[in-house]
């Protein structure tokens, strides 16, 4: 069955889906999620979410990029039925999140942000009660299986509270697809770890979503969205300030090409202003953006005949991090915004 079969929906309203397959196919679901106009006001005057509007297609994993503050895990816990929004409208499977989350919840899956297993039970025993909470009956071999999905099988008898940062996120993914869902939020899940942690969960994510399963996902890792994404709402003080996949956002927003001067400092900045060439110090190296690739040749000729003692030279394609910066006018750093 293709992708497209899968999200089939039934007359009523079931989604037809690999591991359920219902005969009585309707119509097709072009969005898995619709929101319009989604606003949650906190007061006396704070606009946590203030009017984003949403469409997030079966099978991709999308990601939600922003601050600290941005409304991020405002947004997905109205979507995960935790919150009453202040205004406006979402549907996910097609069903209004406000007439009937019921019918969502059993089909939807939930990392929350800061995610801690119980500190006393191992990863069996947590899947085993939580799946007894869904009044699921889960085998052994099932729970095996699902630790060893998530790359825990080597810590099925661990301790919760004795288990590292990026075991315990894995083991709150495990936690979340117990009920096989179609739909699955991970709320900042790799925050705070380490490097080869995080890719650890990106492998797991892309594994997750091959097989069919929606991602939607929060963080304000840049290079995160950029690697992981098929579709990005870059969202800052309640709002989406801009959506697309990281190539239509990078050819929007950012300069088309970098050439990188390593080694130099604010004398070659100064240098090359004499020249009329636009540049900016970046990380110990001078950056000079070239907006038409057309013009590389010559700015390649001209860089090379001025008096810059530069230990090397390379282009680089802008990133989601030089986008953020156009958009936002400061850099983000662990959430946090600088400059
Ligand atoms: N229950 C609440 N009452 C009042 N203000 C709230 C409440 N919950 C969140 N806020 C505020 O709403 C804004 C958005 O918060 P939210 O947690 O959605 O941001 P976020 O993008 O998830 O940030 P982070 O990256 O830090 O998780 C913040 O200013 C926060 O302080
Ligand atoms: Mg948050």
């Amino acid at each position: 069955m293709s992708m497209a079969e899968a999200w089939e929906i039934t007359e009523d309203e079931g989604i037809v889906t690999q591991a359920y397959p219902r005969r009585e196919v309707k119509r097709k679901l072009k969005a898995i999620i619709e929101v319009e106009g989604l606003s949650k006001h906190y007061p006396p005057d704070l606009k946590a979410v203030d009017g984003v509007s949403l469409s997030i297609k079966p099978g991709q994993v999308f990601s939600i990029l922003g601050p600290n503050g941005a409304g991020k895990t405002t947004a997905v816990e109205i979507l995960e039925g935790l919150r009453e929004p202040t205004s406006g409208k979402a549907t996910i499977f097609g069903i209004d999140i406000s007439h009937d989350y019921g019918k969502i919840r059993k089909r939807v899956g939930i990392l929350p942000q800061n995610f801690e297993p119980f500190e006393n039970l191992t990863p069996v025993e947590a899947l085993e009660y939580w799946a007894h909470l869904f009044n699921m009956t889960k085998t052994s071999k099932d729970i095996d299986a699902l630790l060893e999905s998530v790359g825990l099988g080597s810590k099925k008898k661990a301790m919760g509270g004795k288990m590292s940062g990026g075991e315990k996120r894995k083991l709150g993914i495990a936690m979340a697809l117990i009920n096989d869902p179609e739909l699955l939020f991970l709320d900042e899940p790799t925050t705070g770890l380490d490097p080869k942690a995080r890719r650890d969960l990106w492998a797991l994510i892309q594994g997750i979503k091959k097989k069919g399963t929606t991602v939607v996902l929060t963080t304000h890792y840049l290079d995160e969205a950029e690697k992981l994404s098929d579709d990005v709402a870059i969202m800052n003080k309640g709002k989406v300030v801009a959506r697309g996949t990281p190539d239509e956002l990078i050819g929007r927003y950012g300069k088309e090409t970098l050439i990188v001067l390593v080694g130099v400092g604010q004398s070659a900045v100064d240098e090359l202003a004499r020249r009329s060439i636009v540049s900016h110090r970046e990380n110990g190296n001078v950056v000079v953006p070239v907006s038409n690739p057309k013009e590389l040749r010559t700015m390649f000729a001209k860089l090379s005949s001025i008096q810059v003692e530069f230990k090397d030279m390379y282009t680089r394609r802008q990133t989601l991090e030089d986008v953020f910066l156009n958009l936002v006018g400061q850099k983000m750093d662990e959430g946090v915004l600088r400059g």
